[in-house]
């Protein structure tokens, strides 16, 4: 281990900053070193959430997507594209570190498809890295659906919008209670899937689960299928009850 630093990923929940945890909250508002991914020219999820809580003395190192959604995840230059992202990006935080504790911002958990575990893998072996758990999206948008989500034996199963249409009904099937991620340009083909499950009648659609500008409706209420990121799919479990 190389920087005396150590390097935080910490996880902030779903967007409303009351449901960080008490001590993602005491290392954001003593953070002297405090970074964050973004879209270039987007504030970033994750550093929205913190507004106003930083110290006014902090350094913030945004770190910029070279590319989202502009390339297809399959071709070969998003792949090289990323990982010279994440290889420099490590290396500023090498950098930060050798000044002392940086902290990572992450929406969600960081340990649940974050962007953070691609700097984890990559800092393994040349920094001190803690992680804080957080309350992850899908934990808020099932609490704005007003039901309980999954029951008794029920087996869960999260899928990524970005999942082929065959694959996303085939693991719907398999599940009692299923959400859906990363939807985008993805909500028709899950729309799709949805019904060749036999699921379309059940599924809730949230968009920002627990931030000011939350909507929840039941996605056959959604008359267009414009799907920003944040937000999900929801099928609630039915499962063994007293
Ligand atoms: C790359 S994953 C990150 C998940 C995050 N680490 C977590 O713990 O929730 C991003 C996806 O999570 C879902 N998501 C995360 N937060 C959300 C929120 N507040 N409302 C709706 N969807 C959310 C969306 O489906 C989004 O496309």
């Amino acid at each position: 281990v190389s920087a005396p630093g150590v390097i935080w990923g910490v996880g902030l929940g779903p967007g409303d900053p009351e449901l960080m945890s008490v001590r993602a909250w005491r290392l954001v508002s003593q953070a002297r070193r405090v970074a964050y991914f973004r879209k270039r020219g987007h504030p970033g999820q994750a550093r929205r959430i913190v507004e106003g809580l930083l110290a006014p003395e902090a350094t913030e190192i945004p770190l910029e997507y070279p590319v989202t959604t502009e390339i297809p995840v399959e071709d070969d230059a998003y792949g090289d594209a990323l990982r010279a992202f994440y290889a420099e990006s490590v290396e500023r935080l090498l950098a930060a570190a050798g000044e002392g504790d940086v902290v990572v911002l992450c929406e969600g958990d960081p340990f649940f498809y974050g962007s953070f575990m691609h700097l984890h893998e990559r800092l393994a072996g040349r920094a001190a890295v803690r992680v804080v758990p957080g309350i992850t999206g899908m934990s808020a948008c099932w609490t704005a659906t007003g039901a309980p989500f999954c029951w008794g034996d029920d087996v869960t199963i999260v899928l990524m919008g970005t999942l082929p249409e065959a694959t996303l009904a085939a693991r719907m099937r398999a599940g009692d209670a299923v959400a859906v991620m990363k939807l985008g340009r993805n909500l028709p083909k899950v729309r799709r899937a949805l019904a060749e499950a036999g699921l379309a009648d059940r599924a809730w659609y949230v968009e920002r689960g627990s931030a000011a500008d939350q909507r929840v409706m039941r996605l056959a209420d959604k008359t267009d299928d414009a799907a920003p990121y944040f937000s999900i799919v929801l099928v609630h479990g039915r499962g063994r009850r007293p």
